[in-house]
């Protein structure tokens, strides 16, 4: 199994999905980008590409659509902007504006229509994926950067091959917003903690039709067998095709993709996709934060015992 593995690429390539409407979020979003909004300072794809490249992908494919130009602009040199700060002395925010654009090699492919859905933005880059294994990155999900999941992912994946996704335990009244997962112990001699085999995976189920309350977050490993699948999926919830769709039929396989694994992840995550998330992601990176956080952290307990 080992000599097998050895031949493989290396995981180098992300997939991130940024083609949505970002409807939740109108009238923000009708001119910008929903991938643009900033967590404090820095919009939240921004998070997403540093945590893809601080796990060594560095090819990284954005799948855009109309609209969507500024997230091009945002990971490009911006020379007239870097001339001006160069030439104030301000130096430490001419260093953060090159940050974005020194993470990764940024790629862009465009979704003709923009409410396929999650599948067929992944099929959209498979000619820039070719045959190697992926990881694609959904940009509602940040995780914490002290909390890493995608270095687990790749070990189970150079470990027990496949397709690996993130779990993570919600409450069931919650999975409706999720992929959710089946799953089962794999076997303890291999040595691997918070893994486990994913059974099978059902679209934002209902909960009491929900197989569990391990939610599928968006971070997902998967190998090229996922395209010749999307290419046969038919539309699922929603109308849209799915990714969750097309890794059940993975599944059902014990080889030619299959079987896919689960890591599950006890880190802290923040859901920016709705309104509700976005603001407590704000709120809990702002705390956080060596300059901002002591002010607002004071400010906040004295506004929260006038509520
Ligand atoms: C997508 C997927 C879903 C997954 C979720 C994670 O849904 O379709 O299976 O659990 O991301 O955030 P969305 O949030 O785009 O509706």
């Amino acid at each position: 199994m080992a000599s097998a593995r050895k031949q493989e690429a290396p995981l180098i390539k992300a997939v991130i999905p940024a083609a949505g409407m970002g409807t939740r979020f109108l009238p923000a979003t009708k001119a910008m980008p929903k991938e643009m909004l900033p967590v404090v300072d820095k919009p939240a794809i921004q998070y997403v590409v540093e945590e893809a490249a601080a796990a060594g992908l560095t090819e990284i494919v954005m799948v855009t659509g109309r609209s969507k130009r500024a997230l091009e602009d945002h990971f490009d040199r911006a020379s007239e902007l870097e001339d001006s700060l160069e030439k104030k002395g301000n130096f430490e925010m001419l260093a953060r504006v090159r940050e974005s654009t020194t993470l990764a090699h940024m790629h862009y492919v465009r979704q003709a229509v923009p409410n396929a859905g999650l599948g067929d933005a992944v099929l959209t880059a498979a000619a820039f994926v070719g045959k190697e294994p992926f990881v694609v990155l959904l940009g509602d999900d940040l995780i914490d950067s002290r909390d890493p999941i995608l270095a687990s992912m790749i070990d189970v994946h150079h470990k027990l091959g496949g397709c690996v996704l993130a779990l993570m335990e919600v409450p069931i009244e919650e999975i409706s917003h999720y992929g959710a997962a089946a799953i089962s112990p794999i076997d303890s001699t291999a040595g691997l903690e918070n893994v486990v085999r994913i059974d099978a995976l059902v679209e934002k189920p209902s909960p009491e039709n929900a197989p569990s309350n391990y939610a599928v977050i968006g971070r997902y490993l998967l190998t090229h067998e996922i395209f010749d699948v999307l290419r046969k999926t038919k539309p699922g919830r929603g109308g849209e095709i799915q990714l969750t769709d097309a890794l059940q039929e993975l599944t059902q396989r014990s080889d030619n993709g299959g079987p896919v694994h689960g890591v599950i992840f006890h880190g802290r995550r923040y859901d920016t996709g709705d309104k509700l998330g976005y603001l407590q992601a704000t709120v809990q990176f702002a705390s956080e934060r060596e300059d901002l956080g002591p002010a607002f952290r004071a400010w906040l307990r004295a506004f929260v015992q006038r509520m």
